[in-house]
């Protein structure tokens, strides 16, 4: 039986277009796209790919634990095993994270735990780092707190062209999304019985 995916996006949605590219159809099934916000472009490649798509604004609705719960009882009516944030930019309830509990990634572009939150590629930059990369992560209750399922780095020149090390990390993150959604499809994340925080991905020592 085909592993069900459930994407929620809030802006362009190239990691999402990454997964459609690369595992739709194939490894997993992506059955379902959400937007936290109304007309973004990642809901114009969903539907072209033929993917339900819904928009859930915290604007429209009470406050975010209502829309939080209508968004959880959409995705669990559509059955998904793994809930992927792909560019979502917003947190979600406490509530929503234990329905989905170990069910539900991130992409992140910084090497958790620095720099978690809005804004990490100009604040590893304003902090001056040498190296930077991509983490994707299991999403707990925290900011980007979850235990990391995979992470690459690269380091930086000197001559810092924000533009440019944005592509690069984009173009990292459309690799490693999709490659940790594969594995977690395949059964072959799972957790060190002695450190819950660390995930074996599989491989030589998996
Ligand atoms: C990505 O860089 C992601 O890491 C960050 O937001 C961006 C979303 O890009 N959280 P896209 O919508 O997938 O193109």
């Amino acid at each position: 039986m085909a592993f069900r995916v459930g994407v929620l996006i809030s802006g362009e949605g190239s990691n999402l277009q990454a997964i459609l590219d690369t595992l739709h159809g194939n490894e997993i099934e992506v059955v379902a796209v959400a937007s936290s916000r109304h007309g973004a472009r990642g809901l114009e490649r969903a539907r072209q790919a033929g993917i339900e798509v819904e928009v859930f604004a915290r604007d429209d609705y009470p406050d975010r634990d209502a829309r939080d719960a209508a968004l959880g009882n959409w995705l669990a009516d559509r059955q998904v095993d793994l809930v992927v944030l792909a560019g979502f930019m917003e947190i979600l309830s406490g509530a929503f994270i234990r329905r989905f509990e170990g069910r539900v990634v991130n992409v992140h572009p910084s090497l958790l735990p620095a720099f978690p939150g809005v804004g990490a590629i100009e604040q590893a930059l304003d902090y001056g780092v040498q190296v930077m990369g991509v983490t994707v992560h299991f999403v707990d209750e925290g900011v980007d707190s979850g235990p990391v399922i995979l992470q690459e780095s690269f380091e930086l020149p000197y001559a810092r062209d924000i533009e440019v090390i944005e592509e690069h990390i984009h173009r990292i993150e459309h690799r490693l999304l999709p490659r940790a959604v594969s594995l977690i499809a395949a059964g072959s994340v799972r957790f060190d019985p002695d450190n819950p925080r660390l995930a074996r991905t599989g491989g030589r020592d998996g």
